[in-house]
């Protein structure tokens, strides 16, 4: 049985004191430990956050990483660097670090191969545009993603320590959600991906998120379909809502 496991994208929001603030207002809320639940805020409120979350059920995430250990690379964050704020997951290939900053998937690859080598999960980000999905191109599309993103990764990490997000751009802060029927029948795609490239046992450990406009009243169809191990939520996990959502009807 695979653990959900819900991330907040906060993306660039939350001042240090409101992100202390807002996890202050929520931790009370969030008391289970059936769902894994991450918070990713801005590099600047990593070390607020992991203190605020302290003897919580929430653990820390990151949105992104430098793939070089240290360095000439400026305005760059290492794995090192986030390890030493106590950073569990990171965020990986976001369709806006893609659109906006030129990210590759030959960079997502070598990124999520630095968090491994530094035992932090990665949760790789794939999805296709609207005019891919409009042309019938979304499943080559999220397949070429997968397999370099994964590129050289051990079937052993993939099992135990990648997260795969499926998140269709045109879904994604856009408040059109995929329908529950389409975010299931792309992650069971990304599953048998998983198992043409490794094994069956490895496709059926590796968990796989969907997002993209995930609110309080679609989250229970979405996470109770049988191929999606849960969400990557931005908008809603600024508000009460991401409560909400971690506390889906199972
Ligand atoms: P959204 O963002 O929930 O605001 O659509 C999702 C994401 O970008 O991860």
């Amino acid at each position: 049985m695979r653990k959900k496991i819900i991330a907040g994208n906060w993306k660039m929001n939350n001042t240090p004191l409101v992100a202390e603030q807002f996890i202050n207002e929520i931790k009370g809320s969030i008391n289970t430990d059936e769902v894994d639940v991450i918070i990713c805020p801005n590099d600047i409120s990593l070390q607020t956050v992991e203190e605020a979350i302290e003897g919580t059920y929430i653990a820390l995430g990151a949105q992104n990483v430098y793939f070089e250990d240290k360095g000439a690379f400026t305005g760059e964050t290492s794995a090192d660097m986030l390890l030493a704020v106590n950073v569990k997951y990171c965020i990986v290939g976001h369709s806006e670090r893609r659109q906006y900053f030129a990210e590759t998937d030959e960079m997502v690859n070598k990124k999520a191969k630095k968090l491994l080598e530094k035992d932090i999960h990665p949760i790789i980000c794939v999805g296709e545009t609207l005019a891919q999905r409009e042309a019938g191109d979304m499943f080559t599309i999220v397949e070429n993603q997968v397999k370099e993103a994964l590129a050289g990764i051990e079937k052993e990490q993939v099992k135990r320590n990648v997260v795969i997000a499926y998140e269709p751009i045109w879904a994604i802060g856009t408040g059109v959600t995929a329908t529950a029927e389409q975010a299931q029948e792309m992650c069971a795609f990304i599953r048998q991906i998983v198992a043409k490239l490794y094994e069956e046992t490895v496709a059926q450990s590796v968990r796989i998120q969907y997002g993209g406009s995930v609110k309080p009243n679609n989250a229970n169809e979405i996470l109770t379909m049988p191929d999606i191990d849960g969400a990557l939520v931005g908008g809603a996990a600024l508000t009460n809502d991401f409560v909400a959502i971690v506390n889906y009807e199972k």
